[in-house]
This record gives C-alpha cells, sequence and structure tokens, in this order.
C-alpha cells in the first residue's frame, strides 16, 4: 500500500491582535487569527508529511505577517507549501509579499509541483491572479506539464474547480464566489481522465464535490468558525484510492448561528479505478459546539 499524510490549513487571515474581525457567514476572526494558527499547530498530527496552506494566508499582504508565520511553521518538521488567495495577490503596482517572504532557501516555500513519489502522485499549484475585480485561475497546461505521475493529480487552489453556488445558496449562506475561468480549469484536469483530487479553500465552508474523476475537498477556515485544521489521508492499492479527511476545530464557535459546515469533521471518498464515491459523509451535527 502506498500512502501519504498531509496537513491542510487554509483561511488564515492574519493580522495584528486587535485587529476588528470581519462579517462572512460567521465573523472573520483577524483578531485572533495568530492564535488561531498557534491553536492549529498545536493540534496537527506528527506524522503528517507535509503541511499545504491553501490561500487568504494574510488577511492583507504584508511581509511582516507572512514572515512571522514562516517563523511560526518552523516548530514543523515537514515541508510547508503555500498557494495564494485572493487576499494574499498583489494589486497592479504592488509588490508580490508573500513571494517575497517565501524566497528564502527555507521548509516553507511557494507550492508550484512537487512530485510524491511514496504515493506515485503530483502535487500541483493552480495559479491566481486579478481580473478586474475579479480573479481567474492561470491556465492549467504549465502545471500539468510538470506532472511526473500519470495516474494521480493532486490539485491546490484557493477557489473551487467545482462551484457549488447553487448549493450553498440553497442553504441560505453567501457564497464566496467562483473564479472568471472555473469552467475552463474543470474542462482541463476533467481532460486527464485520470483520478484528480482538488483541494481547496475560499468559501470558509466546509464540504465536498465530485464530478467525473475530480474529487474536491472544500476545507474550512482557520479564522472563522469551524476553524478548522485538517489532515487528509490519502492511500492506494493498486487502481483503488482512498482519501480521508479528518478535520480538527480548534476553537469554539461563538455564540449564535453555528458554522457554515456541511461535511462532517471525518470523512471518507473512494476511487475504485474509474469514479469516486463518498463513503461516509454523514450530514454535520453540531458536535457538542
Ligand atoms: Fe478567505
Amino acid at each position: 500500500m502506498k500512502s501519504f499524510k498531509l496537513g491542510v490549513l487554509t483561511d488564515l487571515h492574519l493580522a495584528p491582535p486587535r485587529s476588528p474581525s470581519a462579517e462572512f457567514n460567521r465573523p472573520v476572526e483577524r483578531g485572533r487569527s495568530r492564535e488561531l494558527l498557534d491553536a492549529a499547530l498545536q493540534t496537527m498530527d506528527s506524522d503528517i508529511e507535509a503541511l499545504l496552506v491553501l490561500g487568504d494566508f494574510a488577511d492583507r499582504p504584508v511581509v511582516d505577517e507572512y514572515a512571522r508565520a514562516v517563523q511560526r511553521f518552523g516548530m514543523l518538521d515537514v515541508p510547508v507549501y503555500v498557494i495564494p488567495g485572493n487576499h494574499d495577490v498583489p494589486r497592479s503596482g504592488e509588490k508580490d509579499s508573500l513571494s517575497a517572504a517565501l524566497s528564502g532557501p527555507r521548509h516553507v516555500q511557494q507550492l508550484h509541483a512537487q512530485g510524491i513519489p511514496g504515493l506515485d502522485a503530483d502535487l500541483l499549484a493552480g495559479g491566481l491572479v486579478r481580473e478586474g475585480e475579479g480573479f481567474r485561475m492561470t491556465r492549467c497546461d504549465e502545471a500539468l506539464s510538470r506532472r511526473t505521475s500519470r495516474t494521480l493529480t493532486l490539485w491546490a487552489t484557493h477557489f473551487p474547480v467545482l462551484s457549488t453556488a447553487d448549493e450553498i445558496a440553497r442553504r441560505g449562506w453567501e457564497y464566496a464566489g467562483d473564479a472568471g475561468n472555473h469552467d475552463f480549469v474543470r474542462a482541463s484536469l476533467t481532460a486527464l481522465e485520470t483520478p484528480v483530487i482538488a483541494l481547496t479553500g475560499h468559501l470558509h465552508i466546509r464540504s465536498h464535490a465530485i464530478s467525473s474523476n475530480i474529487l474536491q475537498l472544500t476545507h474550512g477556515a482557520l479564522a472563522e468558525a469551524p476553524h478548522d485544521a485538517t489532515t487528509v489521508t490519502i492511500e492506494r492499492v493498486a487502481d483503488r484510492i482512498t482519501v480521508r479527511r479528518t478535520a480538527r476545530p480548534v476553537a469554539q464557535t461563538l455564540t449564535g448561528p453555528a458554522a457554515a459546515v456541511i461535511d462532517a469533521c471525518d470523512t471518507t471518498f473512494v476511487w475504485d479505478g474509474s469514479r469516486w464515491s463518498d463513503q461516509g459523509s454523514a450530514p454535520y451535527r453540531s458536535e457538542g459546539r
């Protein structure tokens, strides 16, 4: 059996203490963001093989905020891969603070393409650029050309590849929005035909979606309830791939409505050689919070 265990954090919205919360589905607790990162790193399993940060690393793209977090990641003994979210992408004329903070030769780096030999897979970053008032993901061709495996692709993007706007709207929640070209990216990944695990953030809603060869795991935010620190364990036996996601909320939800969450903390998905299936995503319960 081949396996790989990945830690995942997203939507940290790091900011100085006493920063006011922003209102989304629940408060985005920017003033607690550094404290929440500390809690997440203390919660993270000691046997993860890498940590992936799926964007909105800082609330504003400030070098010092990234540098502080990079130093904090020093307590982990594994590589840390970061991709930008919309809050991290510089406006035209601004410098790229995230890239500047991650430019040194150290164990925290911006993700581009990383082979995972133990799993015969690749971890690839989908890029993100501003497009007027919106965003689009950069073309997939270059990232896909860096594949070392033709059997399994882990695709890390801040914005979803599979839109769940309708489902979120049906639940009465705010939807953070799709990138302008998500359909193009979905079509590019679908054309691979081999299984793709899309690891995404942005929505601040723990959920998943399946379409054709793509399993999309959207992770709960750290700065907003459910305040998730997540591990994703991928196991392969021949053509069969099992994906187990375990989310651990690292802080109490404040009083008021429950977190905007669709999936339970523990979810399992299986690729049987031709399709993905959901093996036990029980409806979310409040889990005593
Ligand atoms: Fe965010």
